[in-house]
């Protein structure tokens, strides 16, 4: 069995969570009773004083916390940057993170940060080099670490595999652990014209310790992941399919911008708490999950998003946190 499965078991179960943004911190901060626990994002409190270490310190001492980051870009052919790493770390000793997380994805390259989260090409190459970037990082940290699926626009020249077949093979020889987006996997569905069920059947779901759950827009050609519009139906399915066959440590909304009524945002949240005790109602009493047919609906009618807010995405996650 490969060790990261055996770390995952000693891992505690935070329940269901929510990204930590400025908009929203104080309302969330007071909501102890509706939600468990809170991911932020590392970058936006890395040595910094002021308001965002009030903030902090104030959700470590109501929350679990774990850290989500944008800038490790563990795809990039740069080398891994030491002075992030040891900033990371100390903010993880501090908020005593249970794991962390990044994306499987670069951000920067030659040094210079892009602030977006770009797609590497799906190559053994690349799997070879992100796998050994991993142990050196879980090596450095010394917790936990996972990776998200990202959402793509564009497949990158040199792919020699399908997304799926990427994401399996990272982790594995990795060994790490998975922060599953269903919503990237379904936002990807759909631009890239395939079914995300046999996607979740193609990944090795038991390495799931975290899932995000957010929501999107159709956009001029593409469907957008801008966590800024409320989650769909066939997001929820997909989190019903995936929590109907796995344990999962912990899951979460991500809403970065486009905010509602907070009350709004703790419905989504009630509705995640009420797929996932579904799911391990399920289990307890030892039924077969449902098939994906059981599951989906067929209806996919998307909302839409203005050019406007198209500009507003790319940088939403970092200024919003
Ligand atoms: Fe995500």
């Amino acid at each position: 069995m490969p060790d990261f499965l055996d770390t995952k078991k000693r891992l505690p179960n935070l329940g269901i969570g929510l990204g930590l943004r400025r908009e929203l911190a104080s309302q969330t901060l007071e909501s102890r009773g509706r939600i468990d626990w809170l991911e932020l994002v590392p970058e936006n409190y890395m040595g910094l004083g002021g308001a965002c270490r009030e903030r902090l310190e104030s959700a470590r001492e109501k929350f679990p916390l774990v850290t989500h980051g944008i800038n490790l870009s563990i795809g990039s052919t740069d080398d891994l940057n030491s002075e992030y790493l040891s900033k990371l770390k100390k903010l993880l000793d501090f908020v005593d993170a249970p794991w962390f997380s990044d994306h499987l994805c670069f951000t920067s390259c030659d040094g210079i940060y892009m602030h977006d989260l770009l797609p590497v090409p799906r190559s053994r190459e690349a799997i070879d080099l992100i796998a050994e970037k991993v142990k050196r990082i879980q090596g450095t940290i010394e917790r936990p670490f996972l990776l998200e699926n990202i959402s793509y626009y564009m497949n990158v020249p040199g792919c020699e595999m399908n997304d799926s077949q990427f994401l399996a093979q990272v982790v594995e020889k990795a060994d790490c652990g998975l922060l599953l987006d269903v919503n990237n996997v379904y936002v990807n569905s759909l631009n890239h014209h395939f079914d995300p069920f046999q996607y979740l059947d193609q990944i090795p779901l038991e390495r799931t310790v975290q899932i995000h759950v957010a929501g999107h827009k159709q956009g001029c050609e593409h469907v957008i992941d801008t966590h800024g519009a409320p989650v769909v139906e066939p997001v929820f399915e997909l989190l019903q399919y995936v929590l109907e066959r796995i344990d999962a440590n912990g899951v979460m909304l991500e809403r970065d911008q486009n905010f509602p009524e907070f009350e709004e945002i703790l419905s989504e949240v009630d509705r995640i708490r009420e797929i996932s005790a579904a799911a391990s109602e399920l289990k307890a009493q030892g039924k077969a999950p449902k098939s994906a047919s059981a599951i989906k609906q067929l209806e996919r009618k998307q909302p839409t998003v203005s050019r406007k807010e198209l500009a507003e995405v790319k940088h939403a996650r970092v200024l919003s946190a």
